[in-house]
């Protein structure tokens, strides 16, 4: 790996911006000069210029008790109002906040107006069934645009949510609803995906369903929105139709200020156990920093622009860039509910001609899938009206990046690399369009009022030219405020590791991300330094793979690794050991198959794992630790690396004579 990074270190392509771009774009540098000024006074500014306070602030940033952050704390705002009715005061209600396709080409138009009506309607339903502020709400939808009307309703009463992704199990959202004791939950009867609808209501079925080990849910109602037309079980008194109950509300509602610091959501995110942590975040700084960093990385002309983030609202993507981002600022975007390669393979590449889309922001996953398909299918459609590029999720290697550039941007449009996490709720670093010369495969630098470091194991700045773990050495303003629930583990697994002299004011947020400086001070994320991995940019836990591994009463012991992957970056391989009753019962082709079908109904087909071997024996140190290391030189036929750690040196041989 290192070999390879000081090669692509050596980069030395620059795409500066056109003198054209350069001249009608948002930013100038002097918004870097402002905030090295005075960081706290360019939030501040930043704050006022783009969001409508109920009261203004007078306090910017409290970090008296970190790493517990307060951003404008004694400011007031509504979340909703700022995406939705002042943009209709405004005179804007007429533009378009969402250009809507279905998987099976089935359209909706729906302006600001149209937007803040529905989601006033929704809000009076939820508060009709008796959704108050604090509250928990679960959304498990397909990405139609009743799940930004569910979250938004969310936010307008100052309830929580908290968006589950389609493609988890019913045991993962009962895990989700079960931790944040979720009274409602919002699904659907269905969502196109690959030509055929897939069941959502089942899963919420199962996931609320009483049992033994469940003895009492606390959801009281399941609203269903009607999409998918699937035949679903229904509990009267407690499932709802959304159609009758929003459709029926008055669209009458008062956005009401609340706190800045009020929570908006939780979003589940995997860690290093194997339970998931609920991060959360608030309304003030984090609405503020999505608004910021949407506006300037996207070069934002909310009057001419078509914007479109290929995100499911079930990731933090798609809770900042297509939901609280663009409707903040205004935007117009497109949400598209399917697949891309449905039913033909340049489906992508028609919307945005059809949509003249102008804003492009995926993932390098789907760029390696679309090389990998070919140019011609882009080539086949007018992709003229894109002039900003962005990337997100996992580190995009330089061929994709140009690729990217090249047939997707014709070969002008700047492209961005965008880090940043769950956790940070926003961009962090990435180059601005009009600015920054780009540079592929690099993220580049912090965006204005952002600082982030490269430290050593001790907490010493590594320096240009050198790798070591990346951190954020000051708050920001949309950094999560907790885990819910567990202010224990936030503390322990981000803010424990450098506490400089000491000194608790002079905490820094540890990422998980490993990270190099290149000879021009730029950053290059090379991936996570613990035990999460990537794949195709989703955030899974080898410890939460593992565990529902052996929860399967075959499995006797189990270990997984995240292999690399050509084009999902990791991919997830197993390490099985079987009880010595049940391997004699089945072979490991059979053992194989029971167990990806197990770890998709556990946590969902996005954790199945690609490969799964079994052996009779797991590397383990003397203290009884799994080498993961070795196990990733098998997943990825390398020779197998230094074993003389292991308690028992001969595993890896047994291990690799099995597998031959
Ligand atoms: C990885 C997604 C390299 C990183 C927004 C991080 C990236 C994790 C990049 C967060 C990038 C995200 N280059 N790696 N531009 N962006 N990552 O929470 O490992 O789903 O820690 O947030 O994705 O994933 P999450």
């Amino acid at each position: 790996m290192s070999e390879k990074i000081d090669s692509l270190l050596q980069e030395d392509r620059r795409f500066p911006p056109s003198a054209d771009f350069t001249a009608n774009s948002i930013a100038s540098p002097d918004l870097y000069e402002r905030a090295a000024e005075d960081r706290l006074a360019f939030w501040a500014d930043q704050a006022r210029e783009l969001l409508h306070w109920h009261t203004p602030f007078t306090q910017t940033l409290d970090w008296n008790n970190p790493p517990f952050a307060r951003w404008f704390a004694d400011g007031t705002l509504n979340v909703a109002y700022n995406c939705l009715d002042r943009h209709v005061i405004a005179g804007n209600g007429d533009r378009v906040a969402i250009h809507w396709e279905g998987e099976p080409g089935d359209t909706r138009t729906i302006t600001y107006a149209q937007l803040t009506e529905e989601v006033k309607k929704a809000a009076n339903a939820l508060e009709a069934l008796g959704i108050r502020h604090g509250d928990r709400v679960a959304i498990y939808l397909p990405m139609i645009p009743e799940a930004a009307v569910a979250m938004l309703a969310c936010a307008r009463i100052g309830a929580v949510h908290s968006v589950v992704f389609g493609g988890f199990s019913a045991e993962s959202l009962r895990s989700r609803i079960e931790d944040a004791q979720a009274k409602l939950v919002i699904t659907a009867d269905g969502g196109w995906r690959k030509g055929k609808v897939f069941p959502l209501k089942d899963a919420v079925d199962a996931a609320v369903a009483n049992d033994a080990s469940h003895p009492a849910t606390t959801v009281e109602h399941v609203l269903v929105v009607k999409r998918g037309d699937n035949d679903v079980e229904w509990v009267d008194g407690r499932d709802l139709w959304w159609h009758d109950v929003v459709a029926g509300a008055s669209e009458n509602h008062e956005a009401k200020p609340f706190e800045a610091e009020n929570p908006l959501y939780i979003l589940y995110t995997s860690g290093t156990t194997g339970k998931p942590k609920g991060i959360l975040h608030t309304s003030g700084g984090y609405l503020t920093q999505c608004a910021f960093t949407h506006k300037y990385v996207f070069d934002l002309h909310p009057e001419t622009d078509v914007f479109w983030c290929t995100a499911d609202v079930g990731w933090v993507t798609g809770h900042s860039y297509v939901v609280y981002g663009p409707l903040a600022n205004g935007a117009t975007q497109l949400m598209y509910e399917g697949t891309p390669d449905t039913p033909h393979p340049g489906r992508w590449w028609e919307l945005i001609e059809k949509y003249g889309v102008t804003i492009l922001y995926t993932a390098p996953t789907a760029i390696r899938a679309f090389m990998k398909t070919g140019r011609e299918y882009p080539q086949k459609f007018d992709l003229s009206s894109l002039r900003v590029l962005g990337s997100v999720g996992e580190p995009i290697n330089p061929e994709a990046w140009i690729w990217y550039r090249d047939i997707i941007g014709g070969g002008k449009t700047p492209v961005v690399d965008t880090w940043w996490q769950t956790e940070t709720g926003a961009i962090m670093v990435s180059a601005l369009p009009g600015i920054t010369s780009t540079k592929p495969g690099s993220t580049q630098v912090p965006i204005p009022g952002i600082s982030v470091d490269v430290l050593d194991e001790t907490g010493k700045r590594v320096g240009n030219g050198n790798g070591g773990l990346l951190v954020s050495t000051a708050p920001w303003p949309s950094m999560l405020r907790g885990i819910w629930g567990d202010p224990e583990r936030f503390i322990e697994t981000y803010w424990e590791k450098f506490d400089f002299e000491g000194s608790p004011n002079r905490r820094m947020y540890l990422a998980g991300d490993g990270a190099r400086l290149d000879a021009d001070g730029e950053l290059w994320v090379l991936g996570r330094v613990d035990d999460v991995m990537n794949v195709s940019g989703h955030r899974l836990s080898t410890m939460e793979i593992e565990s529902a591994l052996v929860s399967h009463p075959i499995v006797a012991e189990a270990a997984v690794v995240g292999a690399t992957d050509d084009t999902t970056g990791q991919a997830v391989v197993a390490f099985v050991i079987l009880r010595a009753k049940q391997a004699e019962a089945q072979t490991a082709e059979e053992a194989e198959a029971i167990l990806k079908v197990h770890v998709a109904e556990q946590i969902g087909a996005i954790a199945r794992p690609k490969k799964i071997y079994i052996v009779t024996e797991l590397p383990k140190t003397r203290s009884g630790k799994i080498m993961r290391r070795l196990l990733r030189d098998v997943a990825e036929g390398r020779e197998v690396g230094d074993t003389t750690t292991l308690a028992d040196t001969q595993v890896m041989q047994v291990i690799t004579d099995k597998l031959k």
